[in-house]
């Protein structure tokens, strides 16, 4: 037996996240997106996840340095964790204010840093909780509770 099957776990995966790396901004989320898809997850569900995924992904590539998204999927819950080794968050209040952003000007003339990525996460989630140590980093873990039992389909 793995340990796959003693907790449950119907998929999970991660990816590695680089600051400035915008040519693969949204590959984790939108991979997240597509699995939900396959084993049949509430659309809602998907909708809000990929929205979450996508946003915390999306921090690392703009204020995170280096980072990890991992997901990990069981009947109960979707578990997102998105891990970096970037400056972390000086004040969690005044960051989780909508439109609050230290994003640099290029990064705004690209359309992202709207100041909008942290409030959605919480908006979108059903758990939400932030980690940050300044100078070490910030870890992000994002939760969606199933209610209905997604069965993985069988090709
Ligand atoms: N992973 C992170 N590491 C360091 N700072 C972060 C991180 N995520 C968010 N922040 C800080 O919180 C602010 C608000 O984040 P967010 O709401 O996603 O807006 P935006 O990314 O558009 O700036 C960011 O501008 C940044 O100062
Ligand atoms: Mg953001």
């Amino acid at each position: 037996m793995n340990i796959n099957q003693i907790d449950n776990v119907i998929r999970e995966g991660s990816f590695q996240l680089f600051e400035g790396d915008f040519t693969n901004a949204g590959a984790a989320s939108s991979e997240l997106k597509n699995v939900l898809k396959e084993i049949g997850v509430d659309e809602n569900v998907i909708r809000r996840a990929s929205i979450a995924a996508f946003e915390a992904e999306m921090n690392v590539i703009i204020h995170g340095v280096a980072g990890t998204l991992f997901y990990s999927i069981t009947k109960e819950e979707i578990r997102i964790t998105v891990t970096d080794i970037g400056p972390g968050i000086p004040d969690i209040n005044l960051a989780m204010q909508e439109g609050y952003s230290t994003a640099p000007d290029w990064v705004r003339e690209m359309g992202w840093g709207a100041g909008m990525g942290l409030p959605n996460i919480k908006k979108n989630a059903d758990s939400f909780t932030i980690d940050t140590v300044l100078g070490e980093g910030t870890t992000l873990e994002i939760k969606f509770y199933l209610k209905y039992f997604p069965l993985p389909k069988v090709d």
